[in-house]
């Protein structure tokens, strides 16, 4: 049976002042209607039913994603005691979800993603399972065509085709292909060097496996991690649950699923990912969602722009935002906060959420 693990525990401090401990990115509609955890689901929704999604976060983050995602029973939405990266995220969900099937085969996936089309990606996952079927001990991942040389990806190398069978889209063949190597956020020269070889993938973050087969891998590359885990699984269903789970879960060190398993893992499979991709990094990304005006720039809210060109305004509905002789700038008006500054100074946002949190 297919079970999907939508991880949200991030906190998404680069989209301040629209993300908060409380709302961070995940839980903002940045490219549409809906949020973006309630996209990550609905794009499931044909291939996976939500009595079948475990929504792994922060506990602190439970009560405001039960609101955005109201048809999911209370018991899919898992909170951590603590924030220690996705590998101890995913073995917890991968116990859980062993627990009540031991043959289950898990899709795990960001929650601050945009990916289109929902039958593209559904029908990916489906030929991700079916590798997983044919090949018990195997890892599925999906890649993205990389254009750049970004530091903050994983990369993953292809090897000899395998066959995937079925189309998408009643047509589109899809790729699969043995990985030869995963590795996680190289530098700047070697992701130059992984571009110009034209034989590596972003990971797209999104992952295929049976959760028996992962919980064996973190057992094997960290055994403490997984003895945590290990007392954790033996308390479900009892009453001293909760207690163990704040035990032993805040006990582990955390680190990324990337560095636990995927780089030293033998028997991975990378299908090539025939949907459309973006991780919405940053205040500028919404460029990429957004189509422009005819000054360039991108607009989510009321905006009266004069001689405005370049920028990035993202305010409320019912509050207009006035810019008059301006470029290449991003301007984000919240309930509570107002950002301004330079597209080229975005990456210090983190600087003035860490100022903020020290004064108070
Ligand atoms: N539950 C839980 N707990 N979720 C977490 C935690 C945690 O402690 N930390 C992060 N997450 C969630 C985030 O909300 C996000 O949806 C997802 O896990 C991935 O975490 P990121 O922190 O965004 O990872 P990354 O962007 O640095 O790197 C990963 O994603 C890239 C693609 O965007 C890696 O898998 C890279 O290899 C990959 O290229
Ligand atoms: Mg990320």
């Amino acid at each position: 049976m297919l079970y999907a693990v939508i991880m949200a525990g991030g906190s998404g401090t680069r989209f301040w002042p629209a993300s908060r401990t409380l709302r961070p990115k995940q839980l903002l509609a940045l490219s549409g209607q809906r949020t973006m955890i309630q996209s990550t689901s609905d794009r499931l929704s044909g291939l996976v039913p939500a009595e079948r999604q475990l929504i792994v976060t922060n506990k602190i983050l439970v009560d405001p994603i039960a609101e955005q995602l109201p048809e999911h029973p209370k018991e899919n939405l898992i909170g951590e005691p603590a924030k220690r990266d996705t590998a101890p995220c995913i073995a917890l969900a991968a116990a859980l979800i062993a627990h009540q099937d031991p043959e289950a085969i898990m899709a795990v996936m960001p929650s601050d993603h945009v990916i289109a089309t929902d039958e593209q990606f559904c029908g990916a996952i489906a030929a991700g399972e079916r590798l997983v079927m044919e090949d018990p001990s195997r890892i599925v991942t999906f890649g993205i065509r990389p254009t750049y040389p970004a530091e903050s990806f994983g990369y993953i190398q292809r090897g000899p085709k395998i066959e995937a069978g079925g189309d998408v889209d009643g047509g589109t063949e899809i790729k699969a292909f043995q990985v030869d190597q995963f590795r996680e956020k190289p530098d700047r020269e070697t992701a130059t060097q992984y571009l110009e070889s034209g034989d590596f993938y972003w990971n797209s973050g999104i992952f295929l496996w049976r959760a028996s087969v992962i919980l064996d891998a973190i057992k094997t590359n960290q055994p403490a991690m997984y003895s945590h885990i290990e007392k954790i699984a033996a308390a479900i269903g009892s009453p001293d649950y909760e207690t163990v789970l704040e035990e032993e879960f805040c006990a582990i060190e955390g680190t990324s699923i990337d560095y636990a398993v995927m780089e030293s893992y033998a028997n991975v499979a990378v299908i090539e990912a025939p949907f459309s991709w973006d991780d919405v990094g940053s205040w500028q990304s919404l460029g990429r969602l957004h189509e422009a005006d005819a000054d360039g720039n991108t607009v989510v809210g009321d905006h009266l722009g004069i001689d405005t060109s370049g920028s990035i305004i993202f305010g409320q509905p019912g509050h207009t935002i006035v810019t008059i002789g301006v470029e290449d700038l991003i301007v984000v008006q919240t309930g509570d906060a107002t950002l301004v500054a330079p597209k080229s100074a975005e990456e210090r946002v983190r600087e003035a959420v860490k100022r903020l949190k020290e004064t108070g």
